[in-house]
């Protein structure tokens, strides 16, 4: 057996006895992760989902998935379905776009819900490993890039407040109750099921399907504004990889590439993979979220504590992306 053969062995060994709840599993990343899950065969996969932006239809048809539409908001919904669980990915979320509009959802989502997942996992001590999925938006705008998981942590928006809202309660849950928990801190990610349609869905699919139509690529602010674009699988990896360690309770892990690009960059290299497009970059006013400059990960924690590495390059997924999105819409170009 090489040594990817042994990872993958071992992924098994680690689900083929455990029920594994995915909260957000109709989501984007959820699903990515879903579909992931079941290659390694797990005895049962639970997901919540209240369907707000994911779909039933991203669900995988398998006699080991159950899905359950319902609230993370609902503290006896989620305490009962832990009970028969061993892991818990906590994907659920009102994001950004979103809980700048209405921040009182956003915190019953984002904070309340990440609540009842650790309460639950204290009171009932079944619970072998949680992920929480957190967001590099908790950093704010940091004095230097990349940045580490130890720099230093501003809020600035309400999606912001409440993931870190999440993350105090992931440290305190752990400190004080030794309640398993590992937390991963995205940037933005790319790849299927990132849904052009939902009104919500990142600049990625939003510039792809603009290009697929031939209509403006609309780009906040002057496109100077960088990110670190992390490809879905990748994304996947790493969040698998954290929940299968021992080392990673307690820990705290950026998931990245340590590549910046900028938004202007970003449209530039769309345009050339869909090269008959007639779409032209339009710059219209920022946002009130656009209000981070700059941003890239330090990925070496995760890296060295847990091997793992992003494979996939931005222009490589963002070929994945765009077939994904032309193959579900028909659309050729
Ligand atoms: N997509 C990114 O670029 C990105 C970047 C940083 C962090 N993250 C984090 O990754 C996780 C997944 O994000 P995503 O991009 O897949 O988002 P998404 O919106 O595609 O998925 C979130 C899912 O949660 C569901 N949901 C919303 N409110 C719920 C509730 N109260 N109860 C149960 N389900 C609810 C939605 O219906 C949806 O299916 C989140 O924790 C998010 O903060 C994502």
């Amino acid at each position: 057996m090489n040594i990817i053969e042994n990872i993958e062995q071992s992924k098994r060994d680690f689900f083929e006895d455990k029920t594994v709840l995915v909260t957000g599993g109709a989501g984007f990343i959820g699903t990515n992760l879903v579909n992931e899950l079941c290659n390694y065969s797990p005895k049962k996969i639970i997901i919540i989902d209240n369907l707000f932006t994911g779909l039933k239809s991203n669900i995988p048809i398998f006699d080991f998935v159950d899905f359950v539409e319902g609230s993370v908001e609902n503290f006896d919904l989620v305490f009962d379905l832990m009970k028969k669980c061993d892991i818990v990915f906590h994907l659920a979320v009102r994001n950004i776009i979103v809980s700048t509009k209405d921040p009182e959802k956003d915190f019953a989502t984002n904070a309340i819900g990440t609540f009842n997942i650790l309460e639950s996992a204290r009171r009932l001590k079944n619970i072998k490993k949680i992920v929480y999925t957190s967001s590099s938006s908790v950093y704010g705008n940091t004095s230097h890039l990349p940045i580490t998981e130890n720099d230093s942590l501003y809020a600035l928006n309400p999606y912001a407040a409440s993931k870190l809202t999440g993350e105090a309660y992931c440290n305190a849950y752990f400190e004080t109750y030794m309640v398993p928990v590992s937390v991963v801190r995205y940037t933005n990610v790319c790849g299927p099921y990132s849904n052009p349609s939902n009104p919500y869905s990142g600049v990625i699919s939003k510039f792809i399907y603009s290009a697929l139509n031939n209509q403006p690529i609309t780009i906040h602010g002057d496109g100077e504004q960088t990110r670190d674009f992390t490809y879905v699988d990748d994304t996947i990896e790493a969040t698998i990889s954290v929940a299968i360690s021992d080392k990673s309770i307690g820990e705290i892990y950026n998931v990245g590439t340590g590549v910046e690009t900028s938004i202007n960059n970003l449209a530039k290299i769309i345009l050339e993979i869909l090269n008959t497009s007639k779409s032209e970059i339009n710059h219209i006013d920022k946002r009130d979220i656009d209000n981070i400059r700059r941003r890239v990960l330090d990925i070496e924690k995760i890296r060295k504590s847990l091997r793992w590495t992003p494979k996939v390059t931005l222009r490589d997924g963002l070929v994945e992306t765009i077939n994904w999105i032309i193959k579900t819409s028909g659309k050729g170009i």
